[in-house]
């Protein structure tokens, strides 16, 4: 039957042009083509009234069917065309969650009081605490109960800012060292890094700068606990082991004093021309020694019982010694693109 050939050649034509349709405008364009006004199937539909009325309702009921097929035919591959453009789009547009972010937006800690942090987290392995003090101290801490009284020569040595009541700007940490015995008794240990101040100001020194003091309070307590203790935190803060030289010194709080060189970490002595220590192959590091049994005293242990030793160590120097920064100045002077850049790509160095 010719109306039958047609039914099939309809179906054929579609099944052909959705095989070759992958996008929805396709698909549209074969729906126009097909069920459209115009449409193939549309016009044999509308002929149908020109059949013989026994065939109307075969061929109306199969033409019915081929629309119902290709409509859902249709409606499935605009699914699938539909599915695979979002998932073409998801994979395009995926972000990967666990990528590094570009650049650096975070802060950083200033290399002293990384400085700080290190060192005092190494003492802490050393089963030491972490002590603190106020930064405006009173005469008698800072001074008188170190063994250095108001007419002691000493007092020279560290030019004062006073406050007008008789106060001051701690001019060591060592103050710490009498506050912490009173505080906690004996037997101690405990480091305390901080902020100090002195009437300094040229490019070797500023006004105010950070040490850390160290104190250790027991019975029968050593000298080369002492050295020991001083070479195995330096060993570690600069992560190589070092030679150390203790030479005789004087300190007003301590008895025997020294003071500490450590060899250059630039040059290790092999350098006549070394810029850090100027061919000496030795840098001053720390001041120490057993502590005085006044100062023990002082904080109300018996020097009989108990004695000990403390140290006082520069952190500036020791953060320009490690991270290899030429001048104290650049400490202060915010340039936070020096220190971001590791300490070397500013223009200023
Ligand atoms: N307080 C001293 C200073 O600022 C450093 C120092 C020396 C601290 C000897 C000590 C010490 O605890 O025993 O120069």
């Amino acid at each position: 039957m010719p109306e039958d050939m047609n039914i099939n050649a309809v179906r054929d034509s579609f099944t052909e042009s959705l095989a070759g349709a992958s996008t929805l405008q396709e698909l549209d364009e074969i729906r126009v083509k097909f069920t459209g006004k115009k449409g193939t199937l549309t016009q044999l539909l509308r002929s149908l009234g020109k059949l013989p009325p026994e065939k109307r309702k075969e061929i109306g009921q199969s033409l019915n069917t081929l629309r119902d097929e290709i409509e859902n035919e249709l409606d499935l591959a605009g699914r699938r065309i539909r599915d695979s453009e979002n998932e073409k789009q998801e994979i395009s547009e995926r972000i990967d969650v666990t990528l590094p972010q570009k650049g650096r937006i975070s802060g950083a800690f200033h290399p002293v009081l990384q400085t700080m942090h290190e060192l005092a987290d190494i003492m802490q392995g050393l089963g030491y605490s972490v002590a603190s003090g106020p930064e405006v101290e009173e005469d008698y801490y800072n001074f008188e109960c170190l063994n250095v009284p108001p007419w002691h020569p000493a007092r020279d040595m560290q030019d004062t800012f006073y406050f007008p009541d008789g106060k001051l700007l701690r001019t060591h940490t060592s103050p710490v060292q009498i506050r912490s015995m009173l505080q906690y008794g004996a037997p101690l240990r405990i480091v305390c890094p901080g902020k100090v101040y002195r009437r300094d100001n040229d490019t070797t020194h500023s006004p105010m700068f950070t040490q850390m003091e160290g104190l250790l309070v027991d019975k029968n307590v050593s000298f080369s606990m002492m050295k020991g203790t001083m070479s195995e935190m330096l060993n570690a803060f600069f992560g190589k082991s070092l030679r150390y030289r203790f030479r005789a010194s004087y300190f007003p709080f301590t008895e025997p004093s020294m003071e500490l060189d450590m060899e250059c970490v630039e040059c290790s002595g092999h350098d006549a021309h070394c810029r850090v220590c100027h061919g000496t192959g030795w840098l001053e590091v720390a001041g120490m020694g057993m502590v005085h049994p006044n100062v023990i005293r002082a904080g109300k242990i018996d020097p009989d019982e108990y004695n000990g030793f403390a140290f006082g160590i520069g952190l500036d120097r020791m953060a320009m010694l490690k991270y290899g920064i030429g001048d104290l100045r650049l400490f202060f002077d915010g340039n936070i693109s020096y220190f971001m850049s590791g300490f070397g790509g500013a223009e200023k160095c």
